[in-house]
């Protein structure tokens, strides 16, 4: 019998590759093409799935030339803000996601950000590696103390909960705003704030764990950075757009905001060159679910779901649609 054939634009972990050679026939764009879209646009020339990741922009455009066959886009990531999911509805294109295999690394890794912008672990480590440790007698850089501090979680979903857990174990107080309120075991004691701007003002540290929307974009600007308490902590590991560059920036060269600690950037791999620059950013390259085990994991969720779509029984994660008016 003929394998389903399968477009995918990324290398994936050893077990995730042997089980795509197995049950498909694969058609491999090289990640780092120039002409990536392109490519997979050729690629999904009779192919039944695709299987992409947040670099792949698939927007109306895309879904106008994709070619019929297709009948699954599985991304490797739990957001989708890549995705015009209007354009996908109208082609009656299945998509799906990976939530859930990638809170625990996701949440760790908001945590290597909110110790090492708060730790001062980049300036500390240029410290060390260009030998000025052994030069001067007054290296020691001052950090701020997560402890008794209040840590503002936007987004209280998986994620946002797994930070929680984490940050009370620094002995922080966690307050968060979240379209409902979590139930009383959930939330613990954890303090809800309806208004997203009433938790800015209380929040010493802030981590962002709601997705881009259009009612998110930018959410973090001149003027809602201006409701944070002076020298507040900024965490974001899910996704740039949330907060806007210009506005951060000039804030943590006042030191308005004392420190930044960034994962996701708007227009990522290419960032705000000031970023860099600057001294109180600790600054990684998108690496929230980069574990072997996490990825192993997401690679096989997006599998199942593929497998489950082609195979007509319902998927584990594909993502809610919504309605195709011009169908109606
Ligand atoms: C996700 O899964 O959305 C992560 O940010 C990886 O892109």
């Amino acid at each position: 019998m003929n394998k389903p054939i399968l477009a995918q634009t990324e290398h994936f972990t050893k077990d995730v590759e042997a089980r795509i050679e197995r049950d498909f026939t694969p058609r491999r764009v090289a990640p780092d093409s120039p002409s990536r879209r392109e490519e997979l646009l050729r690629a999904a020339d009779g192919a039944d799935a695709l299987f992409i990741s947040p670099v792949d922009r698939l927007d109306a455009e895309f879904f106008r030339r994709v070619p019929a066959s297709v009948k699954v886009i599985a991304t490797f990531s739990v957001g989708y803000d890549h995705i015009d999911l209007r354009a996908a509805a109208g082609r009656k294109i299945a998509l799906a996601n990976t939530p859930g295999v990638l809170t625990d690394a996701t949440a760790d890794l908001a945590m290597l950000l909110l110790l090492g912008a708060s730790r001062r672990a980049y300036e500390s480590e240029q410290l060390l590696r260009t030998g000025a440790w052994a030069k001067t007698s007054s290296a020691r850089l001052l950090g701020w103390q997560p402890t008794g501090k209040v840590l503002g979680i936007l987004g209280m979903g998986r994620i946002g909960q797994a930070v929680a857990l984490r940050a009370r174990s620094l002995g922080m107080k966690i307050h968060y705003s979240n379209r409902n309120p979590l139930s009383q075991e959930l939330a613990g004691d954890a303090v809800f704030h309806e208004s997203p701007l009433h938790l800015l003002r209380v929040s010493q540290f802030l981590s962002l764990h709601a997705p881009h929307t259009p009612e998110t974009h930018h959410f973090l600007n001149a003027q809602t950075i201006a409701l944070l308490p002076a020298g507040a902590i900024v965490i974001n590991s899910a996704r740039g757009g949330l907060l806007e560059d210009e506005a951060l920036i000039a804030a943590l060269k006042t030191g308005r905001v004392a420190a930044a600690g960034l994962d996701v950037f708007e227009g990522e791999p290419n960032i705000n060159p000031e970023y860099v620059q600057l001294q109180n950013t600790f600054l990684l390259p998108h690496i929230g679910s980069a574990t072997l085990e996490t990825n192993s994991a997401m690679g096989m969720l997006a599998l199942d779901n593929i497998d489950a779509v082609l195979a007509g029984v319902p998927a584990p994660s594909l993502v809610k649609l919504p309605a195709d008016k011009s169908l109606a």
